[in-house]
């Protein structure tokens, strides 16, 4: 797609555990030619880093105080016509890692520490460096980037996101996850203002990702 725009551009994309912000942000990156980053991924990184460590993920001193120290570095990778962000912990990028059902245990304990979402938003708001961005998590719209004017909140109901997890091979407690990032102090999942909010329980990805690029279209024109 080839539209009128002002650099540079975050598309936020929001939302529960499961609700297709990977799939359809990945889409909509490639639409665009822009660069995906996957914050989840991030906080999961530091999750399973406090898991190697032998930090203890409930004690939120011990865990800021890791993320304080931690040697990271940002490096944007190409693959399969899809630009994305990686977070290096001391040059190595732990993929498999932060998918196992531990780190997915301990990611919203360690998601939830103040010291740990400033850290996380300066390094996410520091990713503009590799230029336009499709970018997912729970508070991009909300806290790291509230300036952006594409703001989107996807939502599916708790049965269809736990059969899409099921497929995937991944047995979680979505519920409880989904409970621990809307009830933290410091930025919860909450719907922008202004975001588009899409339930797409019944949509398919192909669709989901049509109504984003619309309505991104949309607002492009608008400017
Ligand atoms: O999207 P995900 O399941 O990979 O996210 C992992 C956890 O990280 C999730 O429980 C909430 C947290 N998270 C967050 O608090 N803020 C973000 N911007 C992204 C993820």
């Amino acid at each position: 797609m080839n539209f009128k725009k002002k650099y540079p551009i975050v598309i936020a994309l929001d939302g529960t555990s499961a609700s297709g912000k990977s799939t359809n942000a990945k889409l909509v990156a490639k639409a665009l030619g822009y660069v995906y980053v996957d914050t989840g991924a991030m906080y999961r990184t530091l999750a399973w880093y406090c898991l190697q460590k032998g930090v203890d993920v409930h004690d939120g001193k011990a865990v800021g105080a890791a993320c304080r120290k931690w040697k990271t570095k940002l490096e944007c990778a190409e693959h399969n016509g899809l630009r994305s962000v990686h977070l290096l912990v001391e040059t190595y990028f732990p993929e498999k890692e932060i998918r196992t059902p531990e780190t997915a245990a301990a990611v919203s304990h360690v998601a939830a520490v103040p010291a740990v979402r400033k850290w996380m938003k300066q390094t996410q708001r520091d990713c503009i460096q590799f230029g336009d961005l499709v970018m997912e998590g729970r508070d991009i719209g909300t806290n790291v980037f509230p300036e952006t004017d594409y703001k989107f909140y996807l939502d599916a109901t708790l049965a269809e996101r736990s059969a899409r997890r099921a497929a995937d091979g991944v047995n979680e407690n979505l519920a409880a996850r989904d409970q621990r990032d809307s009830q933290r102090a410091v930025a919860p999942l909450m719907i922008a203002l202004g975001a588009k909010v899409i339930n797409n329980s019944a949509m398919t990805s192909e669709e989901t990702s049509y109504l984003l690029l619309e309505e991104i279209r949309k607002r492009m024109m608008a400017k």
